[in-house]
C-alpha cells in the first residue's frame, strides 16, 4: 500500500479523489518536485524547497512552504515504505473553469513516497543507457518544474520506440537544452560541460550538487550552451536527475560514445555523488 498525504491528511495513494474542477486537473496549473528520502529522511530539502519555491512565485501561487514541509515529514514517518522517492504535487485549487486565477482559492498538495527500483539503477549505471536525440517541443519556461509534462511524455515515448531509454532534447539552434526527465553533461579534452541555466532548462537538484563536487575535484566545469554535434566526438556523456544520479550514456542512437563502456570522469562523479548523500 502506498501511503499519500492528501492535503496534510494520510490516506492509501488510490483512495485519493481530485476534484474534477482542480485546476492541476484541468490546466496543468500545478508545480511539483521529486526528492529522494531515506530511512525516512528527504535528501535535498532545501535545494529542492528553493526551486519549488521559485516555481511557485513565477506561477504566482502562495502558499506556506514550512506546512507543506510538515506534511512531508509527517507521511516520511508514517509511510510503511520510506526509502525511494516523493512525489510533491501542489496545484492551485479548485475554482470554476476559467483560464483567469479565482481570487479566493486553497491550493491542493499531493504528497507520496513511491519505490524505488535501486537494483535495477545501479545495473544500468554499471553498462550506461543509450538515449535519443529529439526536438524540445516544450514552451519556453521549463526552468519551471510545471506538471505540463506532454512535450517530455512524448519525447521519451519516441525514444523508447527507438529502444533508447531517454530522450535528449535539442533547440531548434541544434543546441543540448537537456533530458525529458533528466540534465545533460558532456566530457571532452579534460572539460566538462554542461548546458547554462540561462537557457531556461529546468535547474536540477542533481546537476548543482554534480557542478560543485566536480569542481571541488578539480575538474574544470563550464556551464556553456552544446551544440548537438558536440556529443559525437565526446569523451564521456551523462545525465543527472533524483531518480538515476549520475547516468552514464554508451549509446546516441547508432553512435557509440569513445570506448563504448563508463569512462572514467562519469565514474568517479557517480560514487563521489553517491558518497555524498550516503554520508
Ligand atoms: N525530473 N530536467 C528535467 C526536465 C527533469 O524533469 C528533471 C527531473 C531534471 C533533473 O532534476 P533533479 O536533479 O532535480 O531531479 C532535469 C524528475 C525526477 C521527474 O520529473 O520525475
Amino acid at each position: 500500500m502506498i501511503l499519500a498525504s492528501w492535503n496534510g491528511q494520510l490516506m492509501p495513494l488510490d483512495q485519493v479523489r481530485v476534484p474534477a474542477l482542480d485546476r492541476g486537473f484541468l490546466f496543468g496549473d500545478a508545480v511539483y518536485e521529486v526528492l529522494r528520502v531515506r530511512n525516512g529522511e528527504p535528501l535535498f530539502w532545501e535545494e529542492h524547497r528553493e526551486r519549488l519555491q521559485a516555481g511557485l512565485d513565477a506561477i504566482s501561487l502562495s502558499i506556506d512552504l514550512d506546512a507543506v514541509s510538515q506534511q512531508m515529514r509527517r507521511l516520511c514517518v508514517a509511510s510503511p515504505n520510506n526509502t525511494g522517492m516523493i512525489y510533491l504535487h501542489i496545484t492551485r485549487g479548485v475554482g470554476s473553469r476559467r483560464h483567469a486565477f479565482p481570487s479566493t482559492i486553497e491550493p491542493n498538495v499531493l504528497i507520496f513516497v513511491q519505490p524505488l527500483d535501486a537494483a535495477e539503477i545501479h545495473r544500468k549505471q554499471e553498462f550506461g543507457i543509450t538515449i535519443a536525440l529529439q526536438p524540445d517541443l516544450r514552451w519556453k519556461r521549463p526552468d519551471i518544474k510545471s506538471s505540463n509534462l506532454l512535450p517530455n511524455c512524448l519525447a521519451v515515448n519516441q525514444a523508447l520506440r527507438e529502444e533508447a531509454s531517454e530522450a535528449l532534447l535539442v533547440n531548434e539552434f541544434g543546441q543540448l537544452t537537456e533530458g525529458a526527465c533528466s540534465n545533460v553533461f558532456v566530457v571532452a579534452e579534460d572539460q566538462i560541460l554542461t548546458p547554462p541555466l540561462e537557457m531556461r532548462i529546468l535547474g536540477g537538484v542533481t546537476r548543482k550538487v554534480i557542478i560543485e563536487l566536480a569542481r571541488r575535484l578539480g575538474y574544470q566545469l563550464l556551464e556553456r550552451p552544446v551544440d548537438q554535434m558536440e556529443l559525437f566526438t565526446a569523451d564521456e556523456v551523462f545525465l543527472t536527475s533524483t531518480s538515476i544520479d549520475v547516468m552514464p550514456v554508451v549509446k546516441i542512437h547508432d553512435h557509440i560514445v569513445k570506448g563504448g563502456g563508463v569512462g572514467p570522469v562519469t565514474r568517479r562523479l557517480g560514487q563521489s555523488f553517491h558518497r555524498c548523500w550516503t554520508l
